[in-house]
This record gives structure tokens, sequence and C-alpha cells, in this order.
């Protein structure tokens, strides 16, 4: 089956690592751009810690919520991890015109908190919306817009 839309339980974090690992597997050859929604302690960025593990990200990857974006040279591809979170309007819009320049080549971009600029990011991308179920469960949903973007879930065999 075709389809631009992926859902996943992960019972555990153990089950987040193993997708994680999966959606490595699936992005290192294309590289992808890819908004992260859900709220405080869903797991994006342990979301995204495991997908450079899995890249074979070399560096200690952190939260960039305080940093705004923290970037990775030593995996199999460059990885760009953004938290949009404590940006004002002003800086939204200097980060967008920016966000562009990160969404093509062979390169894995993460945003967190892309919500605060939904509107303005047109191009093919994967948004991946983590819900928190319990504890330990979360609901993974991908949604994928455009070809390249279409093309990697469809490559995402979970
Ligand atoms: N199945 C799971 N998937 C992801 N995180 C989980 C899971 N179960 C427990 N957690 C925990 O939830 C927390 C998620 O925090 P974090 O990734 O910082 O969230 P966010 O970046 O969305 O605010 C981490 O402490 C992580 O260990
Ligand atoms: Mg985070």
């Amino acid at each position: 089956m075709y389809s631009n839309q992926l859902k996943h339980i992960c019972n555990n974090i153990d089950d987040t690592e193993l997708l994680a690992q999966k959606f490595a597997d699936a992005v290192k050859n294309t590289g992808c751009f890819v908004c992260l929604f859900g709220d405080v302690g869903a797991g994006k960025t342990a979301f995204s810690k495991f997908i450079c593990k899995h890249l074979n990200v070399k560096e200690k990857v952190t939260s960039p919520s305080f940093v705004i974006l923290n970037e990775y040279k030593s995996g199999d591809i460059p990885v760009y991890h953004f938290d949009l979170y404590r940006l004002e309007n002003e800086g939204i819009n200097t980060i967008i015109n920016e966000l562009d320049e990160y969404s093509e080549g062979k390169i894995l971009t993460l945003v967190e908190w892309a919500e605060f600029s939904q509107n303005n990011i047109p191009f093919d991308r994967i948004d991946i919306n983590i819900n928190y179920i319990d504890e330990n469960k979360r609901e993974f949903i991908f949604n994928a817009e455009g070809t390249k973007s279409t093309d990697i879930l469809n490559r995402l065999k979970i």
C-alpha cells in the first residue's frame, strides 16, 4: 500500500529506539526535513537522539531548546536539530527564511516546536506527531508532504 500517513504505537522507550533506527535507515541515503510535534515530555528530543545514534553521530546529542540549533557533522549525514520553543515572533521570521536552506540536499533537519511556524513551511517534509499515552507508551503519527518525503515514508517498514 502506498500512503502518505503512517501510525505506530511504541509501548516503551526500546520501541521508540527501534522506530528511530528504522527512520535513520530510511533517510540516510536521501536526507529529510522533519517537523516534530507533541507536548513537553512527549519524546521529540528522545526520538531525535535515537535517530542521531543510529546515524552514527559521535558527538553527545543534547536538547537544542536553549541554543535553538545544534549541528552534528560526525554521522552518516549532517544533522541539524532545531528547537523553536524559545523564539519570539521576530526570531521566528528570521528562522523561517533560513529553514529553507536546511530543506535541501542530503542532510537531516529535525525541527521541534515547528507549530510556531507551521503555515510557513511549504517544502517537502515529514511531520511527526508524538502523543503521550502513558508514562512509557507513545503514539507516533507520520505525515509526508511531497514526493521525496512520501517515498521515505513508504520505505519505512514498521
Ligand atoms: N516510548 C517512549 N518514547 C519516547 N520517550 C519516552 C518513552 N517512554 C518514556 N519516555 C520518556 O519521556 C521523556 C521525553 O522527553 P523529551 O524527549 O525531552 O520530550 P520533548 O522533547 O518532546 O519535550 C524522556 O524522559 C523519555 O525517556
Ligand atoms: Mg525537546
